[in-house]
This record gives structure tokens, sequence and C-alpha cells, in this order.
């Protein structure tokens, strides 16, 4: 099978040229001008953007979390992608026990992966996974290189979620060294665990129990702190590490510190980071906003802008992780009515609001008009934040990520003058709200293909359930 795009305005994260784009089967098999080929399908670009697919690096899809799970699987989470461009998304598995007991080691780590393999095998977009570390022993230790034989080379720690997930510094020392004799990549969710326990006890006994107490439990000077504690132990560990959700400016001021000073410590941000504030959560319906990492100020935003304007920040992801606002009142979805519990579990409790929201479709058409047709950030840095970085940093360039022969055909045509007031009306996310709601948009994806299969045209759908495949990833760059 051969598709023809015809006279495109290829955007990569280095250069933007005009040429045709021949796709056969599955891979790219030519760019050049004036292709003629015998192709089963061709397709006028003129005028329109051809961008590779997006590759989101951080999404939480069929996630439990206190009472419910996160109202994306990985079909509806994956559809929802491909709407808004992204044909690779890469979520966390949650670290199990085998039913014969705990500290099984690879076998823990195998009996994970193979639940989460099973929830995905609806998966409509490429994937793969990254492996929530969230204890931490002898036999773990030892069978951590077991992950990347399942094609895993990313750990995830956290620094917060106490006696939950999180790892106390030495074991997350001892990891940082484990993942660099292996090749291996440690993310890590940054804020400090114990201030926001003791801060949210004490607001639980004061009787505050509102959304706002969510951000003021959760200060940004923990996020500052623990990061730059988290650049010093790479450091030290002479480990690269990954920092996800980058949320305050000061955040971004110490990955600026410790990169300046050569440490391998890479950023990634999230659109809810650039534009909301902790204002919103004081709004009647600011459980919407409530996810952890909590939203902070507009100066917050001003200074992750401008880390993206310069380049201090590696990526932008979405940490989609989508509840229902009104969990009781069913929403329909491809025909049939859904209601998944969310966030009026914590109606009266802000510590029992499920934390995250949706925003897997919605990264790439909002940062384009809000990044790139604002003067923040240029095509091409846009192209490298949400794709082409993702890519190299996870160990999937140049068969994702780049618009090269012989890369997968994930190729999206991205017509830059479709305006569209955005929300619910164009949302494929599962769930009964959208954060966007009436923004003017001015950029939208046309066609989207994944490995050659048109899997979106225009508002319709034509992926399916399956079609979506494991990746199975290399060794990453360090950016
Ligand atoms: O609130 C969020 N972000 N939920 C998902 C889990 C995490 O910490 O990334
Ligand atoms: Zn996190
Ligand atoms: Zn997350």
């Amino acid at each position: 099978m051969k598709t023809l795009i015809k006279n495109g305005t290829l955007i990569t994260a280095s250069d933007t040229f005009t040429a045709d784009i021949l796709i056969e089967d599955e891979r790219i098999a030519r760019i050049g001008l004036n292709l003629e080929a015998d192709s089963d399908h061709l397709v006028d670009a003129t005028g329109k953007l051809i961008l590779p697919g997006g590759v989101d690096p951080h999404v939480h899809l069929d996630l439990p979390m206190f009472d419910t799970v996160s109202s994306d699987d990985h079909y509806t989470g994956h559809k929802a992608a491909a709407f808004g461009g992204t044909t690779t998304a890469m979520d966390f598995v949650v670290l199990e026990s085998t039913p014969s007991g705990r500290g099984q080691g690879e076998g823990d780590f195998q009996y994970s992966v193979g639940l989460w393999m099973k929830k995905a095998e609806k998966a409509a977009i490429d994937y793969s996974f990254h492996m929530n570390l969230t204890r931490f022993d002898d036999q773990i230790a030892k069978t951590i290189p077991s992950l990347m034989d399942m094609g895993i080379q990313t750990l995830k720690v956290f620094t917060a979620y106490n006696r939950r997930l999180r790892l106390d510094d030495g074991g997350i020392f001892k990891a940082l060294q484990i993942a660099r004799d292996n090749g291996m990549l440690v993310m890590a969710h940054c804020e400090n665990g114990d201030v926001i326990e003791t801060l949210t006890t004490q607001a639980l006994s004061e009787g505050r129990t509102s959304p706002i107490w969510h951000a003021l439990t959760r200060p940004a000077w923990g996020v500052v702190e623990a990061s730059l504690r988290m650049a010093a132990m790479a450091e030290q560990a002479n480990a690269p590490v990954y920092i996800v959700h980058m949320n305050a400016g000061g955040e971004v001021d110490m990955l600026q510190y410790a990169r300046e000073r050569g440490v391998k410590v890479m950023g990634e941000t999230c659109p809810q980071y650039l534009f909301f504030t902790i204002d919103h959560l004081q709004r009647p319906d600011g459980a919407k906003w409530i996810c952890s990492p909590p939203m902070r100020t507009e100066q917050d935003n001003a200074r992750i802008w401008e880390g993206l304007t310069r380049g201090t920040l590696q990526t932008v992801g979405t940490d989609h992780c989508p509840f229902f606002y009104n969990g009781t009142k069913p929403i329909v979805y491809e025909g049939s009515e859904i209601v998944i519990p969310g966030k009026e579990l914590g109606r009266d409790d802000f510590t029992k609001i499920p934390n995250g929201l949706p925003g897997i479709q919605d990264r790439m058409p909002i940062l384009w008009t809000y990044g790139v047709n604002a003067g923040y950030i240029t095509p091409n840095q846009f192209v490298a934040y949400t794709s082409t970085n993702p890519a190299k940093i996870f160990g999937l360039y140049p068969r994702k990520g780049a618009l090269v022969p012989g890369a997968d055909a994930d190729v999206v045509i991205w017509d830059p003058n479709k305006q569209v007031k955005y929300g619910m009306a164009h949302s494929h996310q599962r769930t009964d709200y959208n954060l966007y709601e009436g923004w003017d948009l001015m950029g939208y994806p046309e066609k989207v293909f994944l490995r050659g299969k048109l899997i979106v045209d225009g508002a319709e759908w034509k992926g399916k359930r399956g079609d979506g495949k494991f990746l199975k990833r290399n060794q990453g760059e360090i950016l």
C-alpha cells in the first residue's frame, strides 16, 4: 500500500522545507521534490504542514486511584490522543506483587508489566511503558535490569506520596546507580512528601477541606528543593535524570542551574502549568484542576514559557490522568452511557479528590495556538518538544519523532489556518469536562497516519482497538 503526500511543508525539530512524502506500507519510503509514484492514495497537502506524529511521554490510562480509576483506557485515551496529533503514548506500570507474595523482584516486574500489557491490548496508537519504582529492596535492585529485556528502560521514582509511592533518598540514589550501569533512565516526581504530609494533617485538623487546600498543602518550594535534590543526586551518581511535570518557576531555575553545571538532568512540563494558576482551584468547580503537583501562579507560568523559549526544558508531556468532574452523571461515549466515579469523591475532603486531569488530545492543538502562534516557541521547537525530543530521550528515535526515510509513517497533516472553538464538542477524552472549553484555536490536525494507516480524517475516526503496537525501547539519548 502506497500513499503519496504532495506539496506539504515539512516541519522537523531542526528544519522547515517543502517536499513530498511517499509512504510504503508502514514506513516513510522517500522524501523529496516532485516525487512520482504509483500510489494507492494521493493526498494534496498544499498549504498544509507535515509533522511527525506526537509522542506523549507521560500519560496514566486505566490507572486505579483512590476508589476509582482514570477514566480513559488504552482505547479511548489513544483515540483522543490521535485526534490531537499524538501517535505514541507512554504510560506507567503500577508495581504490583505477584499473587505468591512480595519481594519476588523480576517476578513482580514481569507480573506487573503483564497486567499492563493486558490492559493495553485495546491500544489504538503505539505505546510503551515506564515502570513505577515504588518499593526498593535487594531483590528489586538485582532485577531492575531485567526490565530492559522487556523493552522498558525507564523507572519512575517519587519523593512524595508518603507510604504509598515514595522511595527514600537512599533508594532513589541506588536506583540512579543501577540505571547508570544499565543504560536506563530515572524519571522523578519531585515534591517534598514530609512537608505535604504535615501540612495536610494540619489542614484537615483545622477543618480545611476545599480544593484550594490541595495546592496550599503542596507548596512550590517543595518542588524547587526536591528537583534540585534530585539533580544533585543524579550528579553524585553520575546518572541522567528526567524530572516530570515541572510546574514552578523556581524548578525551571534549578533545572537551568544544574544544566549549566553539566548535570545530566532533563525537564518536562505540561500544558496545564503554562495556562492555569492556583486561582482556578478557588472556583466552585476548582476540583477540575486538581492534580499533583498543583497549579501555581502567573509568574510561574511565565517562567516555564521562558524555559521553553530558551530551551532549558526538553519536553512537553501531558500527565493525562482524567477523572469525571461529576462521576454520578453518565456521558455518552461511542454511543454508550459511561459513568465512572470522579472528583465528587472528594466533595467533603480535598485529599479524596482523585489527582489528575485530562490533556492527551489538547496538548498539541493548545500548544500550537498559544505557544507557536503566540510567539513563545517556533514550529521547530514545537516538534522538538512534542515529538522528537521525547522519542530521543526514551529510545524510540528515529523510528518515532522523525520525518526520514525508514521511520514509521506516523505523520500528521496539520492545517495552520483551521479555526476551532475548542472544548467538549471536539474532545474524545472520556470525561465530562475540558479545561480549554471555548478557547479559540488556529491550527489543528487534519489527517493523522499511524504507521501508514489513516486513523483520523478530519472529524472522522478510522482507527480501531488493537491497532496500536507495543514498542520495545532502546537506551535513549541525554539531551
Ligand atoms: O495528579 C497527577 N499527576 N496524577 C497522576 C500521578 C502522578 O503523580 O503523575
Ligand atoms: Zn507524578
Ligand atoms: Zn504522572
